[in-house]
């Protein structure tokens, strides 16, 4: 059922969408289930892609599914060239893409695991804001953009540092973005979620667990018993925070990190 009517036809490309469970395959599916036509971007290796868009499909909504490295500044633009070709325009960017799997201490973070972390989270996600930009300006529609930063780019967390630097900077990005391109009519806006079981999430589960001594029902519980809410987050919880600030309902809502954490994160 649609909430917001207004992002009927709306042209919206989430990157890093293309594995079942994400959270980008769920903020796909809510824009599309709001009528939006859909670009599920992710790395040409995952080919679950095209399951997301199926099932985007066989629930009526309109998807397609384009591959893009974000570390490949190039493609990036092409992604957005082909996504206006396709679909005749864009007015909505989700930058999801992250790599949150590699943990370390600092003490053994290698310099080229850091660049990985930061080209993907962070100068992936320039690019594509850049890209988008350009369009958003050129079709004079304005525009939204909505970047998935995490409660790492508030808090810091052993063994994240690479993770949390790059999150850190997705706020500073996103406020920045904010002011240059209110002008345009384009809002800017951060989504900071505490943990969600995703593969990634499933993948730190067992890292800090084993890190910790704890099994992971233990670790889970734990998490559980601290979030004043008495839950991890869900898939969807982020997606519906997405598609408020895409909606018009938040068109005076620009530079925010929006928390999306049960009450784990208040500031
Ligand atoms: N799961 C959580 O607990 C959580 C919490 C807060 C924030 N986040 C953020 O949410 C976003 C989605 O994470 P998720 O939990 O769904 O994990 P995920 O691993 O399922 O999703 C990340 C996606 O990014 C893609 N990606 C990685 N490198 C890429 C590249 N070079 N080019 C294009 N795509 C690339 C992956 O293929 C994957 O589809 C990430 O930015 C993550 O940091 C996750």
């Amino acid at each position: 059922m649609s909430q917001y009517p207004e992002l009927s036809g709306k042209v919206a490309i989430v990157t890093g969408a293309g594995r079942p469970g994400g959270l980008g395959a769920a903020i796909a599916q809510r824009l599309a289930q709001e009528g939006a036509k859909v670009v599920v971007a992710d790395l040409d290796t995952v080919q679950e892609m095209h399951a997301v868009v199926q099932e985007i499909i066989d629930h009526g909504g309109q998807a397609m599914a384009l591959p893009c490295n974000m570390l490949d500044g190039s493609a990036v633009e092409k992604l957005v060239a082909d996504t206006q070709a396709a679909y005749g325009g864009v007015d909505i960017l989700i930058n999801n893409a992250g790599v949150g799997y590699l943990m370390k201490p600092i003490v053994e973070m290698s310099l080229d695991e850091w660049d990985t972390v930061l080209g993907v989270n962070l100068r992936g996600m320039f690019a594509a804001t850049q890209a988008a930009a350009k369009r958003f300006i050129a079709q004079g529609r304005g525009g939204r953009i909505v970047n998935i930063a995490s409660q790492a780019a508030k808090s810091g967390f052993t063994h994240a540092s690479a993770y949390c630097a790059s999150k850190h900077g997705v706020l500073g990005l996103t406020r920045v973005a904010a002011i240059e391109l209110a002008q345009h009519q384009v809002t800017v806006n951060a989504v900071c979620p505490n943990h969600v079981t995703t593969g990634l999430g499933a993948w730190q589960n067992e890292y800090f667990s084993k890190l910790l001594g704890k099994s992971v029902e233990q670790y889970l519980a734990e998490m559980r018993a601290r979030i004043p809410l008495g839950r991890a987050g869900l898939t969807s919880d982020t997606a519906n925070a997405c598609a408020f600030l895409c909606s018009d309902q938040a068109q005076y809502i620009t530079g925010e990190a929006m928390n999306v954490s049960g009450g784990e994160e208040m500031h």
